[in-house]
């Protein structure tokens, strides 16, 4: 239903969020990682987290819960889950855009 592109524009890695929503759930969640190990691990993570959260949870989402969820990332490659958090961030912008719901992270 809804797809988020974001890249990393210092190290140029590239994360496609694609989701389904059915009652403002995340029904089904996939993604495609151009990038660093870390960074496809966050992908999945997030997949993984994002399942049935509310677009509400998802608007809550914060970079240190995916690193956490993954056991930790180093400080170099924190930036990583932040690619994941901006994903969802693209994602409930294109929702919004849309769905003309208002957009809580503008
Ligand atoms: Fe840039 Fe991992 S090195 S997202």
């Amino acid at each position: 239903d809804v797809v988020g592109i974001v890249q990393n524009a210092a190290c140029g890695d590239v994360l496609q969020l694609y989701v389904n929503v059915e009652d403002g759930r995340i029904a089904r969640a996939q993604f495609r990682t151009f990038g660093c190990a870390p960074a496809i691990a966050a992908s999945s993570m997030l997949t993984e987290m994002i399942k049935g959260a509310t677009l509400q949870q998802l608007h809550e989402l914060k970079k240190e819960a995916v690193a956490d969820a993954l056991g930790g990332l180093s400080p170099m490659k924190m930036h990583c889950s932040v690619l994941a958090v901006d994903a969802v961030k693209a994602v409930l912008r294109n929702y919004a855009d849309q769905t003309e719901i208002p957009n809580e992270t503008t």
